[in-house]
């Protein structure tokens, strides 16, 4: 795998690497195809535009903006589009956008003509942390969640911290979930920086805390690119986050950053019962994770019932039974850990 020094750029440094890497690893502009979704069309691509004057030539690919965008229908457009435009095995593309954009753009990357390169520029906090550096790329089958993917890596990321001036406060909360899910799996030292994160911290601030959660992030995918066992420490919260975010997606749809922070909360409180992580820290967990999204979801036993039938289908499961990875303490975790049922139930009724 590729050092973080190569690999993770930030801000005015980043746009000079890409630049270079455009002008001498490119063809010609016309070999490069940026994908976009509306939103960035509007509010990304003019900031990429007045960095590389040049990219104004290339070819543009602009999907709908929304997770329900991430299909094979619309990796046929793409890739349709490629061919339009006569993309080549040395084509490049520039995934610019959230974490939609860089899993469908990653994707497409990884299968169109067995394979072109591609370069991350992330531009929701979810993406910069999360979702660009995983080595991950996918689209969902349906209502089922990244079923169809590959595991493909990007020739570098680009971190413009600008581009969070014009994302919604709810997709920062959606970030700043995964960042405190870095610290409590890994760091410690991150997490108490993290939990006094205020949303209005300066532009410095941000970029530290940024850097510091890819860092983390990338420590442990290169560790274990393909998810054999460390890797799964990264799931900590989401077992029960993914059962409640595609339970309520219908209903009052629950946004991923809230959806993994109550399952951190539970699945704290479960780490508590049986996985040796103490009580003074579960209790730190549950009042910062708390503030931050206040737990007014109350759940009834109906819907636990619900929920755990769709943690019974899981793709992380194995031998049929529900996996989780739970904390030893703030700062360690465990994977492959199995959870009774009564436990799970149990862990709903926490307060
Ligand atoms: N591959 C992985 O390892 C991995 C990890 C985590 C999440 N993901 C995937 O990431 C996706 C979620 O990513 P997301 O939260 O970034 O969602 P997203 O890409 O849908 O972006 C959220 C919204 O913000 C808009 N947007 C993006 N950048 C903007 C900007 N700078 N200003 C204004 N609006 C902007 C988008 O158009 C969209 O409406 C999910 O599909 C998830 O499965 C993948
Ligand atoms: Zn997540």
């Amino acid at each position: 795998m590729k050092k973080r020094e190569e690999f993770v750029h930030f801000n005015e440094v980043a746009y000079d690497v890409l630049k270079n890497y455009l002008l001498h690893q490119i063809d010609s502009v016309k070999n490069i195809f940026v994908i976009v979704d509306d939103n960035t069309y509007i509010h990304c691509l003019p900031i990429l535009f007045q960095k590389i004057v040049f990219l104004k030539k290339s070819n543009i690919i602009k999907i709908k903006s929304g997770e329900k965008e991430k299909n094979i229908y619309t990796c046929v457009q793409i890739c349709k589009n490629l061919e339009k435009f006569k993309a080549t095995r040395r084509s490049l593309i520039l995934n610019l956008g959230g974490g939609v954009i860089t899993d469908i753009g990653g994707f497409v990357a990884s299968i169109f003509k067995r394979g072109i390169r591609f370069v991350n520029i992330p531009t929701t906090l979810l993406g910069m942390v999360d979702a660009a550096i995983g080595y991950k790329t996918g689209i969902n089958l349906d209502s089922i969640k990244n079923e169809i993917g590959s595991f493909y890596v990007p020739e570098f990321l680009i971190i413009d911290t600008h581009f969070l001036k014009t994302l919604p406060n709810k997709e920062i909360f959606s970030g700043i979930a995964e960042m405190l899910k870095h610290g409590l799996i890994a760091d410690k030292k991150y997490w108490k920086q993290m939990n006094k994160i205020q949303i209005d911290r300066n532009e410095n601030e941000w970029k530290d805390l940024i850097h510091k959660s890819i860092l983390i992030k990338k420590k442990i995918v290169d560790r274990d690119p393909k998810e054999k066992g460390l890797r799964k420490i990264l799931n900590f919260g989401h077992t029960i986050g993914h059962a409640l975010e595609s339970y309520f997606m219908n209903i009052n749809q629950m946004i991923h950053g809230v959806a993994v922070t109550m399952g951190m909360i539970y699945e704290s409180w479960i780490s508590c019962e049986i996985n040796g992580l103490s009580i003074t820290d579960y209790k730190e967990i549950k009042s910062t994770l708390s503030v931050l999204y206040p737990m007014d979801n109350k759940i009834s036993k109906l819907e636990i019932q619900k929920l755990l039938l769709i943690m019974e289908h899981d793709k992380k499961n194995e031998k049929n039974k529900i996996q989780f990875s739970l904390l030893k303490e703030i700062g360690k975790c465990s994977y492959n850990c199995q959870v009774p049922h009564s436990l799970i139930k149990k862990s709903f009724f926490i307060n």
